[in-house]
């Protein structure tokens, strides 16, 4: 039987915000169990390596970066930022190896409007040349999202996932005065739709019980998606203008998972809340964060069963469906064929 607990290999993941990439400066992380290091050379541009140093496998983390070449701290054998061997100090001359043959396994990394994404393949496995376009976001393109957060969820990524799309935990983990209380809870009904390897809750009004929506005023609609890994969009359009917000979770490893939290606004008054804004959004992600801590406890002994029930879980049951086709679909080296249909769902929130 397949294990569709799997990480899914072979796709984009935000690896950081650009903010934590200065130039000439290097960050490792670790992404689905594999230790990679970012960086920014002295032109700006980011790049991938694996974590380890061919020679005697020294992560080269702790090695020395001039903003053009890495230098191993264990015996100073240096790489560019493209992975090849360019020095080697101890060789005398004379001797006859071919240093440029020696590589750091490489992953394509991109920059795209204020995010690193890393495409990362399957640990041991080679990127393909012509890898895929990094997902498209929506709202305006060439945008650059604002970093709210970036905060470590401990625990496997389906649980972060359903976590992140469960429509019905709100009321109770994100009861607060500016956003929404349990008095406020009312029946909810919304058209979902299949998208190429998601599904998107079909443009709509908001709802009407979020405060944070109300002050806002004017003609609006919102429209919510989620697509494999795990990537959830949420664009807002209040007359001309737009907001919108990216949640990317990148598995860590199969015990962690890393949410970072991203958001656009051509909103004049929003652009200029931005850094007092910014405690909300954090307070609110530490919300979730508090809730998979202690999920954890309860799911710390072995195989658990638990529970997915109506409407209000269905999105829970598409992610797992979708994963399950991904995994099916790549194992048969088979295109991905999405085999949600269109549904309305209703719910309490
Ligand atoms: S381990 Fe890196 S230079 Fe020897
Ligand atoms: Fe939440």
């Amino acid at each position: 039987m397949m294990d569709t607990s799997e990480l899914l290999f072979d796709l984009w993941y935000v690896a950081a915000p650009s903010a934590q990439v200065k130039r000439g400066k290097t960050l490792p992380v670790t992404l689905l169990g594999q230790q990679v290091l970012l960086g920014r050379d002295n032109a700006g541009a980011v790049f991938c390596l694996r974590d380890f140093c061919p020679h005697r496998g020294m992560p080269l983390r702790y090695g020395a970066f001039d903003g053009e070449q890495i230098e191993c701290c264990y015996h100073g054998w240096c790489f560019d930022t493209k992975g090849s061997c360019t020095k080697i100090p101890s060789l005398a001359p004379g001797e006859k190896t071919d240093i440029s043959r020696i590589k750091v396994a490489r992953f394509p990394c991109k920059e795209v409007e204020g995010a690193i994404w890393v495409y990362v393949p399957r640990m041991g496995a080679r990127a393909p040349e012509d890898v895929p376009e990094v997902p498209v976001s929506p709202g305006p393109q060439g945008k650059h999202w604002y970093w709210v957060d970036s905060v470590d969820l401990p625990c496997h990524i389906d649980h972060a996932v359903i976590g992140l799309m469960d429509p019905s935990h709100g009321p109770f983990v994100h009861a607060s005065w500016w956003w929404r209380t349990r008095r406020s809870m009312h029946l909810k009904e919304k058209k979902f739709e299949p998208t190429a390897r998601g599904f998107k809750m079909v443009s709509h009004k908001p709802s009407s019980n979020s405060r944070a929506y109300k002050i806002l005023g004017g003609d609006r609609m919102t429209e919510i998606a989620f697509q494999l890994p795990g990537l959830r969009t949420e664009h807002i359009v209040i007359g001309e203008h737009h907001i919108v917000l990216l949640t990317a979770l990148t598995p860590v490893d199969e015990k962690n998972t890393k949410l970072h939290q991203f958001m656009f606004t051509t909103l004049p008054l929003l652009n200029l809340l931005k850094p007092v804004l910014r405690p909300f959004g954090k307070a609110f992600i530490q919300q979730d964060v508090r809730v998979v801590v202690r999920q954890q406890e309860g799911l710390s002994r072995p195989h658990p069963a638990l529970m997915l029930v109506g409407d209000a879980d269905q999105q829970a049951l598409w992610y797992y469906k979708l994963k399950k086709d991904w995994l099916a679909a790549s194992e048969q080296q088979a295109p991905f064929e999405n085999r949600i249909t269109a549904k309305t769902l209703r719910w309490y929130s």
